[in-house]
């Protein structure tokens, strides 16, 4: 057996409240998931499964592939214990590494001290076995260790994702308070959208929503927009297997008709880094974008689903403003979408209340630290205001 085919407990990373959402993308991708925790999930598979992994997730932060896992009561207990594994048979001394630790054990206060110590014990080691050191530094997108200290514990990973998945390298232009990837692509698995019904996103900023539901529609895996991975950077790297998965992913479409989907927003830079965005995502041609108000989006006559993502405020002053915009997103649902479904993604539920329709569902989220909803309303025909 070769040791790309050899089966480990693979960990799967994610931002907290999406593991529901990862553990579903794993299962449906054929996969049994043996433990669930808040961020994350673990699966038995090969270094081929971790590849596709990357290739496909669309809610994932990183996948991690165990290397090895010990007692360790000091800093210098781990340089011993890490300078005895065989890293020359993973890293190269071409390659650039980086280490990533997360710690909590008395022994230690610093993280950094952590990873200084076991990036030490790998550069030595590859020294001593391959006459050179590899470089070494904070880029964390080529060959990056994940150590895992916690009390007397170690556990030592190969991160095979590098750069995290939510860099998926289409935004380039990322405008005000965008969404990440991930999380964009969570919020559009969560509202059920498949792309046989019309999807509306006013305020669609640089795009991150319609771009992610584009994604969807067509059933493109997210992975096949980056050229770079960790695993890549592994000498394990089978790079035949690598393009032959790719050339089978590019081969996936959605067999059905993708209804229409419809970016605006008011700004128009927002539109314009919007329009650069799907066209590095390769899915320009799906989206129709236009620069207006959103409550002069042309909402098309089949009903769909409709998302927003307004800002939330944080400064005084900001929120008396945004109060009147939530109640006008209230007024456009009524008005302009009876019989859609609509979606706010918002962090502040005291702004939302003014939108003083009938919420059907709370969906909870995190936007970095913010506790955050997206928000469901059920708009059929005479939907009532509850602030009346
Ligand atoms: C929080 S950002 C959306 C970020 C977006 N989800 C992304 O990932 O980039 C809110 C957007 O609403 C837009 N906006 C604010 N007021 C608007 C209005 N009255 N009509 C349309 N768009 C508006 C802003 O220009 C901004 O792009």
């Amino acid at each position: 057996m070769t040791s790309s085919e050899q089966k480990k407990l693979i960990r799967v990373t994610c931002a907290p409240r999406l593991v529901g959402y990862l553990q579903k993308e794993v299962e449906d991708l054929g996969y049994t998931v043996d433990s669930a925790g808040p961020t994350g999930i673990e699966l038995a598979g090969t270094m081929r499964d971790a590849m596709r992994l990357n290739l496909f997730l669309r809610t994932a932060f990183n996948v991690l592939w165990p290397i090895d896992s010990f007692q360790c009561a000091s800093p210098d207990e781990l340089y011993k214990r890490t300078n005895a594994l065989p890293w020359e048979e993973m890293i190269s001394p071409d390659e650039y590494l980086s280490v990533v630790s997360s710690v909590n054990t008395p022994t230690i206060r610093d993280w950094r001290y952590a990873s200084l110590k076991l990036k030490d014990a790998i550069v030595d080691r590859v020294a001593s076995t391959m006459g050179r050191r590899p470089d070494a530094g904070p880029k964390r997108e080529d060959f990056v260790v994940h150590l895992y200290w916690n009390g007397d514990r170690c556990q030592l990973f190969c991160n095979t994702s590098g750069r995290k998945l939510a860099d998926r390298n289409y935004r380039k232009i990322p405008g005000k308070a965008p969404m990440q990837e991930t999380l964009a692509a969570c919020a559009i698995l969560a509202t059920g959208y498949d792309g046989s019904v019309p999807l509306v996103n006013p305020m669609c900023g640089s795009g991150t929503l319609a771009i992610e539901a584009a994604l969807i529609a067509s059933g493109r895996p997210p992975g096949l927009l980056r050229s770079n991975f960790g695993f890549m950077h592994h000498k394990a790297f089978d790079a035949d297997a690598w393009n032959e998965m790719r050339r089978e992913a590019k081969k996936i479409r959605n067999k059905g008709t993708i209804a229409p989907i419809l970016a605006t927003d008011i700004d128009p830079n927002a539109i314009w880094a919007a329009k650069k965005n799907a066209e590095t995502a390769g899915v320009h041609h799906m989206i129709e974008f236009a620069e207006c108000d959103f409550a002069e989006t042309a909402v098309p006559p089949e009903k769909g689903i409709v998302v927003l993502n307004p800002e939330y405020g944080s400064r005084m002053g900001e929120e008396v403003e945004l109060e009147k915009t939530y109640k006008r997103i209230g007024d456009f649902f009524k008005k302009s979408c009876p019989g859609w479904t609509g979606y706010i993604f918002t962090g502040n539920m005291t702004l939302a209340k003014k939108v003083g329709l009938k919420i059907s569902r709370r969906i909870e989220f995190y936007n970095a630290k913010i506790d955050c909803r997206l928000l469901r309303y059920d708009l059929y025909e005479g939907t009532r205001r509850t602030d009346k």
